[in-house]
C-alpha cells in the first residue's frame, strides 16, 4: 500500500539529536529520583536538545511526562517538540499490556496531554501495534487526534514494514520510531529505504544499547532484577565481553578526536542517511553533559573507517527486536 496522499498538518520539525524519557521514570533501573529526573530533562533542553520523547507508559502513574511538565515550568511551550505514544499501558504486577482500541488510545493521549500540562502533542505515535486490532482502526482514531488539536503529527513505532505501510496507508504519518544503533542495523536493509522513499522521518531508540555503548561499563558488571538489562543477551557472558571490545575501539576513536565515547555513538547514528533524529536516555544531568558533544562531533573518514573496522571484527549479536 502507498503512504496517504494528503498531510494533515506540514511535517514536524525534531532537534536531530533528543531525550528519549524512559529511564528517568526508573523503568530501565530503579534509583532515579524526582530531583533526578526533571533535571535531566531541564539539562538537555538547556543543551539544545529539544525534542523530548515519552510515552504515556513510561513511568507506572506516568512519571515520564510528569517530570517534563515540572522541567517545562517557566519554559514556553513552543520550545520544546513534544513526542509522546499511546497504545501501551501498565496491569497489576508490572504487566505491560497492549491495547490500540480507538477509545483507548483517545483516552490515554488525553491523559498525555493532562500529564504533561499542555493543549496539544507534536507528534503521537501508535506505541506498538495491537494484534487483536487491524492497525488501520487504531491509525484512524490517531488521525482524529490531529483533527481535534490534540497533536500535530501522527507516527508509528515497534512495526514490520508491512504494518508500517498499512498504517500510512490509514493517517498520515510524519515519522516512524524504531530500535538502531552501531552493533543492530537490521532497519537499514528493507525499512530505511522505504522511509526515505515515502519521506517519513524515521526517529531511532537505543542508539546507546541502553547504556552499553557509552563506554562506562565496567568488565564484571551484573545486572541485578531490578535493573532491566539482565534480560537482555548483549549484556551477558561472553556476548558482553565482545561488546565491550567494540566498546574499546570507540574509545580509541574518542581520544584522537577529544571527545567522549557517547559522543562518537550519537554522532555516528546522527550521520547515518535516513535517520531524522536519535533519541538517548539518560538518568542524570552529567550523562546529558557527556553526551551533548554529538552535537558539535563529526566523524572524519578514519574515524568511520575505524567503527566499521570494529563492526567487522565484532561480528553479529545476540539481540531482541530485529527490524523486518
Ligand atoms: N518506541 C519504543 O518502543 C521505545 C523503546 C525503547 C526506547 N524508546 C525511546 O528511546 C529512548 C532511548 O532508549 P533507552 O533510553 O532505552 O536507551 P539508550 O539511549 O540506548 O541508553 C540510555 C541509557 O544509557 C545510559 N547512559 C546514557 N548516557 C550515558 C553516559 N553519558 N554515560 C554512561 N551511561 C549513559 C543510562 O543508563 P544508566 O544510567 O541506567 O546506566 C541511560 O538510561 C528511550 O528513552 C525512549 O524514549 C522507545
Amino acid at each position: 500500500m502507498m503512504p496517504h496522499p494528503v498531510s494533515l498538518t506540514a511535517p514536524p520539525t525534531m532537534s536531530r539529536l533528543g531525550l528519549g524519557c524512559w529511564p528517568l521514570a526508573g523503568m530501565t533501573r530503579h534509583g532515579i529520583t524526582r530531583d533526578d529526573a526533571i533535571a535531566t530533562v531541564a539539562a538537555a533542553i538547556d543543551a539544545g536538545i529539544t525534542h523530548l520523547d515519552t510515552a504515556y507508559c513510561y513511568g507506572e502513574q506516568g512519571e515520564s511526562e510528569r517530570a517534563i511538565r515540572s522541567a517545562m515550568e517557566g519554559r514556553p511551550r513552543e520550545s520544546v517538540f513534544l513526542a509522546s505514544k499511546c497504545g501501551i499501558h501498565w496491569e497489576a504486577g508490572r504487566q505491560q499490556t497492549v491495547d490500540g482500541s480507538p477509545t483507548r488510545l483517545v483516552a490515554e493521549a488525553e491523559e498525555s496531554l493532562r500529564r504533561l500540562g499542555t493543549d496539544h502533542l507534536d507528534l503521537l505515535y501508535l506505541h506498538a501495534p495491537d494484534p487483536s486490532i487491524p492497525i488501520e482502526e487504531s491509525a484512524g482514531a490517531l488521525a482524529q487526534l490531529v483533527t481535534a488539536g490534540k497533536t500535530r503529527s501522527v507516527g508509528c513505532s515497534n512495526v514490520s514494514l508491512e504494518q508500517l505501510q498499512q498504517f500510512a496507508a490509514a493517517c498520515p504519518t510524519s515519522a516512524c520510531q524504531m530500535p538502531y544503533n552501531m552493533l543492530q542495523r537490521s532497519l537499514e536493509e528493507r525499512f530505511l529505504p522505504w522511509c526515505q522513499l515515502h519521506a517519513i522521518g524515521l526517529v531511532v531508540y537505543w542508539p546507546l544499547m541502553k547504556g552499553l555503548l557509552a563506554g562506562t561499563m565496567a568488565r564484571d558488571r551484573q545486572f541485578p532484577q531490578s535493573d532491566s538489562r539482565h534480560k537482555y543477551p548483549m549484556f551477558q557472558g561472553e556476548e558482553f565481553q565482545r561488546n565491550l571490545d567494540f566498546v574499546d575501539a570507540l574509545a580509541a576513536i574518542a581520544t584522537r578526536l577529544e571527545t567522549t565515547i557517547p559522543a562518537v555513538v550519537l554522532s555516528w547514528t546522527m550521520q547515518r542517511p535516513g535517520i531524522s533524529s536519535v533519541l538517548f536516555g539518560a538518568t542524570m544531568p552529567s550523562q546529558v553533559s557527556a553526551n551533548v558533544p554529538a552535537l558539535t562531533c563529526t566523524l572524519d573518514a578514519p574515524a568511520l573507517a575505524a567503527v566499521d573496522e570494529a563492526y567487522r571484527a565484532r561480528g553479529p549479536v545476540a539481540g531482541r527486536r530485529a527490524v523486518r
